[in-house]
């Protein structure tokens, strides 16, 4: 199988772990990316079985009204069953790297008030200790230069995404090179930057299910 047939397969195992969990008032949150965007094409499927979806992007809310899933704002969705989404990065203990699509600000909002969030990944996401993937940080624009300067006390190096304005209007930070290996002191220190309004790292909230795609199948942990 190749990297995009795992990608589907992990969305399909995802769809066969909620749908028996599911009842007509059930509102998902939805992540974003090519893995979160075969799972949406799958919950197409399955429509009439939930109430609706919490998307964590504009490009995920427009995917899903393409399928004529309705999308709620989350302050008016009330309990979130399930979140599923994809990362970039995955350790042992499911804590998390995303924001490759620039959307980390959003997913851990959503990720946050879920009772569940499952990661859908391939294997190539598994890693032993998070941070060959650059860290994506989301920064308010005025405060790109004092981040970066910051990030640099904290041993990483910052590199400005050019092109790109999230969903909030704010600009990425991928940090290179930074010591990972306690993720959850990383995430603090880095959300203690004034001028960040967060950082990918999901370490304080990891994934509580990683389905991942490997050629053996998709393994379930923990
Ligand atoms: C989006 O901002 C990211 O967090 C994605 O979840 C992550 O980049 C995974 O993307 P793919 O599913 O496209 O690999």
């Amino acid at each position: 199988m190749n990297q995009d047939q795992l990608k589907q397969a992990v969305a399909r195992a995802a769809l066969d772990y909620i749908t028996p969990r599911l009842s007509s008032d059930s509102i998902i949150g939805v992540g974003t990316g090519s893995t979160a965007n075969h799972f949406i094409d799958m919950l197409a499927e399955i429509r009439t079985e939930f109430d609706g979806a919490v998307a964590s992007s504009e490009a995920t809310a427009e995917r899903l009204k393409g399928h004529g899933i309705p999308v709620y704002e989350l302050n008016s969705a009330g309990t979130l069953e399930f979140y599923i989404d994809g990362a970039d990065e995955s350790n042992e203990r499911l804590e998390l790297i995303k924001g490759g699509g620039a959307a980390l600000t959003r997913e851990k909002i959503v990720a946050a008030v879920a009772k569940t969030f499952i990661c859908i990944a391939d294997e190539s996401k598994m890693v032993g200790v998070l941070g060959q993937f650059p860290l994506p940080v989301e920064v308010i624009p005025m405060a790109r230069s004092h981040v970066g300067r910051e990030i640099v006390k904290l041993g990483g190096d910052p590199v400005y995404r050019e092109g790109v304005v999230t969903d909030n209007g704010n600009i990425i930070i991928d940090v290179h090179n930074m010591d990972l290996s306690r993720p959850i002191q990383a995430e603090e220190r880095l959300n203690q930057i004034v001028g960040v309004v967060t950082n990918g790292l999901f370490a304080r909230r990891p994934a509580d299910l990683l389905l991942l795609g490997t050629a053996n199948g998709v393994q379930s942990i923990p």
